[in-house]
């Protein structure tokens, strides 16, 4: 059979036991559910990332949840210029061309937030941002950056809803319940797996 590093679709990695490339920042407790792509997140997920230092990261937050074969495209234009007569990257082959031009265009680093849900055979471009509490719909493909706590889908991917109204997601952020220490993520474990954000909010301000 097949080698699969997953035993099944219900058992997930924590991500940050299975990275080896310098350029591939990931929070505590953020996991990949990998079962139907059978590879590690940065084996299969993970496209075109450079180890290099000083090229683009992909820097994903904490208590993410991240779909099988999840796709996220790095390196920015990988080398290809459809501004050019040619898109042929001459400079990238181990042809001699006699000085070949380097067309690489860097995106920036593409940044996950904190608590996003990202779907399965979603894909996400270079350089995008997707803010904390997002949700990316199974096969989205996110050309934009996502707001928090909005919820995309589609290609190319649009808002479908925004989760909780302004107000609630004003708490949220300013909340920021992934920094809490695991103490009191416990203590607040009924209301923070409830909508009871204003709840949440009060017991929080009061400490
Ligand atoms: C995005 C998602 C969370 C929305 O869930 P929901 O609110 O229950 O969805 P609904 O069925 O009520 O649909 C709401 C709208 O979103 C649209 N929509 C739902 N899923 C979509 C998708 N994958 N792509 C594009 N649009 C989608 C619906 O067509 C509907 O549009 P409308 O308002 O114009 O009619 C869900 O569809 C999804 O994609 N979940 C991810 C599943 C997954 O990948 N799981 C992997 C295991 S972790």
């Amino acid at each position: 059979m097949e080698r699969n590093v997953f035993e099944s679709w219900r058992k997930s990695h924590m991500m940050k036991a299975h990275v080896t490339n310098p350029n591939l920042v990931i929070g505590e407790y953020t996991y990949y559910s990998g079962f139907y792509h059978k590879e590690h997140f940065q084996e299969y997920c993970v496209r075109y990332l450079s180890e290099k230092k000083g090229e683009d990261q992909l820097i994903i937050g904490k208590f993410c949840s991240i779909g099988s074969g999840a796709l996220f495209i790095m390196s920015g234009n990988q080398g290809h210029r459809y501004d050019w007569t040619t898109t042929y990257p001459f400079f990238y082959t181990d042809d001699d061309w006699g000085g070949s031009c380097d067309g690489y265009r860097p995106s920036g680093d593409t940044v996950i937030g904190n608590d996003v849900w990202i779907g399965t055979e979603s894909m996400i471009m270079p350089g995008v941002r997707i803010g904390d509490g997002a949700v990316i719909a199974a096969r989205a493909v996110v050309t934009k950056d996502v707001g928090p706590y909005t919820i995309v889908g589609g290609n190319p991917a649009k808002v479908i809803k925004k989760r909780f109204t302004d107000t609630q997601i004003s708490m949220l952020m300013e909340m920021r319940w992934w920094d809490w220490p695991e103490e009191k993520i416990k203590r607040y474990m009924k209301l923070l797996c409830s909508g009871r954000i204003e709840e949440l909010y009060k017991e929080h301000i009061r400490g």
